[in-house]
């Protein structure tokens, strides 16, 4: 880790310190404070993530790095102050939001999210900040630092959408859960997984976007030979929508405890939105399911599914079989090297 990066570290730590310090303790904060109890927050996991308020001020933060002794240039690299177009001086990125710290690995802060009290057309939710050499956002996994311990014990992830999610399943025992920052699974975050465990439950929103992103999520760690499961919410409610109202045993029974095999979610994300009196949707749906089997080797997954597929649509297993069959010959010639590989016999092309 280089000096640099380390100033940036001290920098974040010390705005971590200030808005976590103002939000529990000065008049300034109460507002945040009640909103965080209404959402359930306990003392306990305020300080546990260490969640603050950024004062609704042009350049308190700003201003007190500037003391500290932080430079201009260092003030703009932390991405916690930008430059004034006209005149001179910085503004801070975060004012009048509940700050949540980014933490590496070793639980230091290298970023924040900050969400607004009230919710508007006007203004985004959260903001995060900006990538720095010591935050890239494809890289970066919410609750690392707490969750390593629980995950390497139950070899298992718990993905969550969200950071919120995150916090609520911590809240309910479910120690072992992590987040990307609101971009979608890169390679590079499975990369990272790949460190802690081999088998995730995806865990999103119940609502369109967070079933599409389970879906892409699920794919993407299937194929990086991840066992993958998913666990499914009610309706359109989030994992901390549903703690609240469910209450904590339920989630980790009903929800965490109940997760759905990765060929079973994908046929329910497949039904989705499909009525089977239409003709389309049902021959649709088949055709998803087998092209999905006919990827995998497992013959008793194809039983199974294939079996289940011929309940839900009233055709035969003789009738889908069949038609599987000729999906996996198509895809085997597919994947057939061609018999002769054509040799290369033109001399490399030189460069100008
Ligand atoms: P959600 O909209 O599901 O947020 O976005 P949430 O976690 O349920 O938050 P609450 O309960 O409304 O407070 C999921 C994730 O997408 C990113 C964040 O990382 C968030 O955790 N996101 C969302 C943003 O970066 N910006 C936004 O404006 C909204
Ligand atoms: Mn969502
Ligand atoms: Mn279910
Ligand atoms: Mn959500
Ligand atoms: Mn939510």
């Amino acid at each position: 880790i280089s000096k640099s990066d380390s100033q940036l570290i001290v920098m974040h730590e010390f705005a971590a310190d200030m808005y976590h310090h103002i939000l529990l303790n000065t008049e300034e904060g109460q507002a945040a404070l009640d909103y965080l109890e209404n959402r359930g927050f306990t003392r306990e996991l305020i300080e546990k993530y260490r969640i603050g308020w950024s004062l609704p001020e042009w350049n308190y933060m700003a201003t007190a790095l500037q003391r500290k002794g932080f430079s201009e240039e260092e003030l703009t690299a932390s991405g916690l102050a930008i430059q004034r177009e006209q005149g001179n001086g910085y503004f801070d990125r975060f004012r009048g939001r509940i700050m949540y710290p980014i933490m590496n690995e070793s639980g230091k802060t290298i970023a924040f999210s900050g969400r607004v009290l009230e919710n508007t057309k006007q203004e985004a939710k959260y903001m995060n900040s900006p990538e720095s050499p010591i935050f890239q956002k494809s890289q970066v996994l919410y609750n690392v630092n707490h969750a390593r311990g629980a995950i390497r014990k139950n070899r298992k992830i718990v993905l969550f959408e969200g950071f919120m999610d995150v916090i609520a399943a911590s809240k309910a025992g479910v120690e072992n859960g992590l987040a990307t920052m609101g971009t979608s699974l890169t390679a590079q975050h499975i990369r990272a997984m790949k460190r802690f465990a081999q088998e995730a439950v995806i865990c999103f929103d119940g609502d369109d976007a967070g079933w599409e992103a389970a879906k892409r999520a699920a794919i993407a760690l299937n194929e990086e030979n991840f066992k993958v499961e998913v666990a499914v919410l009610p309706g359109k409610m989030d994992p901390d929508d549903y703690v609240r109202e469910n209450g904590s045993e339920a989630f980790k029974d009903q929800i965490i405890g109940k997760p759905h095999a990765f060929i079973a979610f994908a046929m329910m994300h497949a039904r989705r939105h499909k009525n089977f009196q239409y003709e389309n949707d049902l021959l649709q749906y088949i055709q998803e399911v087998l092209q999905l089997l006919a990827g995998r080797s497992s013959s008793i997954e194809r039983d199974l599914y294939i079996k289940q597929l011929s309940n839900e649509t009233g055709l035969s297993e003789e009738a889908i079989l069949q038609h599987y069959r000729k999906l996996e010959n198509k895809s085997i010639e597919r994947s057939r090297p061609p018999k002769e590989q054509p040799v290369n016999t033109q001399p490399a092309k030189r460069s100008p």
